[in-house]
């Protein structure tokens, strides 16, 4: 299994940038930045993500999976499946996985990931919260963090070291067995949702996941396959 080598700093713009600039020069698999703070940490979708010094566990790990671009979105769900299995394991909490790769506690965002690629590289970039008690009033009602949920361990150190070693435990596992343990985190199955993306919408209940990771939703008209969505949201 590979071992993680963490390159430690105190602030940078984005981890996942300096890991994208570390594997355009070479880094090999197993090289892990980590950061007390970014000044322009970056979510999905060209948003933001915010965090105050030392809150978060905020790692980019760079890999080189022997997979075609387009699986690459792979790597996310086993990015998903060491998260919750590191803050159930290290902070004895009961983390869910929302498809495809949210990590929830009590239905709020624990946890971001963010996946990308350069000549042949992949950086997959978490964010964890841990030590936030309050988060700004746009996130305040979806958002939370470890301490917020009463996690045993809000050592930022330790979950990063944790979570690192568990990306590339999971990472090293067939498709399928990740699949199989991110099942056992499915958030929603059985819930009615409208899943939105580009295309429009689609309302129905979770069924479940299929063999390639996508979302399959029960319809009046029948079962419907889900690859991206912008939005999934709950009926309440
Ligand atoms: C999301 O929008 O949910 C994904 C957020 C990903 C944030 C992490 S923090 C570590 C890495 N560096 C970044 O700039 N973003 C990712």
């Amino acid at each position: 299994m590979i071992k993680p080598i963490l390159h430690r700093f105190d602030s940078v713009g984005s981890t996942n940038d300096v890991a994208l600039e570390m594997a355009r020069e070479g880094s090999p698999e197993g090289t892990v930045v980590t950061t007390l703070s970014q000044t322009k940490g970056r979510g999905r979708r060209g948003r933001q993500w915010v965090a105050s010094p030392g809150e978060s566990v905020i790692l980019s790990a760079v890999l080189r999976p022997k997979l075609s671009i387009e699986r690459y979105q792979e790597l996310a769900f086993a990015a998903a499946v060491a998260v919750a299995e590191m803050v159930e394991t290290e902070c004895c909490l009961q983390p869910k996985l929302k498809w495809p790769n949210d990590v929830l506690v009590r239905d709020r965002k624990l946890c971001g990931i963010l996946v990308e690629h350069t000549d042949g590289a992949a950086v997959v970039g978490i964010g964890v919260n841990v030590r936030q008690m309050e988060f700004a009033p746009e996130i305040a009602d979806t958002a939370t963090s470890i301490a917020l949920e009463g996690g045993t361990c809000t050592d930022t150190a330790k979950l990063t070291e944790a979570l690192a070693e568990r990306l590339f435990a999971v990472y090293a596992l067939e498709f399928k067995e990740i699949l199989a343990r991110w099942r056992k985190y499915m958030w929603g199955a059985g819930r009615l949702v409208e899943v939105v993306s580009e295309g429009g919408s689609v309302s129905g209940t979770i069924a479940g996941i299929d063999d390639d990771g996508a979302l399959l939703i029960q319809t009046d008209d029948g079962q419907r396959r889900i690859i991206a969505a912008d939005a999934i949201r709950m009926f309440r």
